[in-house]
């Protein structure tokens, strides 16, 4: 398989270290810890999810392990990421703890996950991170186009994914052609813009038209662009509405019109305010 590809049937992504990371991905960020958390991911790995995103940050890496235990989906089927908090010193010790936490060997993807006190200072432990097993691939999160640069040249491998806020309102075009020249997935969160870009009536008209929601739309619109996408939803009947975006597609015009949304004013950044 092509690296940087998406495979035939549309539901992964070929990343640069050869592994695979699937198109669709539940995310948990600002889902309490505890059943808000186990019940989402359960219903998620019910409803066909084979892709699920949390963080040490996020303080509900246990319900993530616990819900993929109860489950009975193979381990091997479901694709993990946790990231690195970088307030903390040593992404190896950390990925220890995140393990022992998801009550997991390893997990697929280890992502830095922002460039607090600088780009490259924690890259060298997440390659050593790698090198012990605790993770497949390792990548980046909320990463400039300049910052990558910056973590590319110090690292002896680059990055494989770079996580960003990405959406049609939230464009990245200059970060999305830097990552693509550096074989770096870009990988989007917060594809409905945590849930404002919903009412836009651009996203609204295009959703009449092809008679799906919004949110389908939206992260329809990730797909179409080969960037796997991360969406959050703590209700059952969201989650598999999000789901149902591999069975249609949005046209040239659909695709043209919502690209002209993006409201970043700077496409080659991650993020327009930084909260470290
Ligand atoms: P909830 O978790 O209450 O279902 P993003 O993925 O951009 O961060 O957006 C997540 C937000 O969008 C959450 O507040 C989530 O609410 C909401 N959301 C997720 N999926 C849908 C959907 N299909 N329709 C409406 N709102 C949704």
């Amino acid at each position: 398989m092509t690296v940087g590809a998406v495979t035939a049937d549309g539901r992964a992504r070929v990343l640069a270290d050869g592994n695979q990371m699937p198109m669709l991905g539940l995310g948990v960020w600002q889902v309490p810890d505890g059943p808000a958390c186990v019940n989402a991911v359960r219903w998620a790995l019910e409803l066909g999810y084979r892709h699920i995103d949390t963080a040490q940050a996020y303080g509900n890496e246990q319900s993530v392990g616990r819900a993929l235990r109860d489950s009975g989906v193979p381990r091997e089927d479901v694709f993990i990421t946790t990231k690195f908090f970088p307030g903390h010193k040593d992404p190896v010790a950390e990925a220890g703890q995140s393990l022992r936490r998801l009550s997991l060997d390893q997990v697929d993807l280890y992502l830095v996950h922002w460039p607090q006190g600088g780009a490259a200072w924690a890259w060298p432990g997440m390659e050593r991170a790698r090198e012990a097993g605790f993770a497949r691939s390792v990548g980046v999160s909320n990463f400039s186009a300049s910052e990558l640069e910056q973590v590319i040249a110090a690292g002896t491998t680059p990055p494989v994914v770079n996580q960003v806020q990405f959406s049609s309102l939230q464009y990245r075009r200059r970060l999305i052609e830097a990552c693509l020249r550096r074989g770096v997935a870009l990988e989007a969160y917060s594809p409905l813009g945590t849930g404002r870009n919903l009412s836009d009536e651009t996203v609204d008209r295009v959703a009449r038209r092809v008679g799906r929601t919004p949110a389908q739309v939206l992260l329809r619109w990730c797909l179409q662009h080969d960037v796997p996408v991360i969406s959050k939803s703590t209700h059952r009947e969201r989650i598999d509405q999000n789901a149902q975006i591999f069975g249609f597609a949005l046209s040239e015009q659909d695709m043209a019109e919502l690209d002209t949304l993006d409201q970043t004013n700077g496409t080659d950044r991650a993020l327009e305010r930084k909260w470290w």
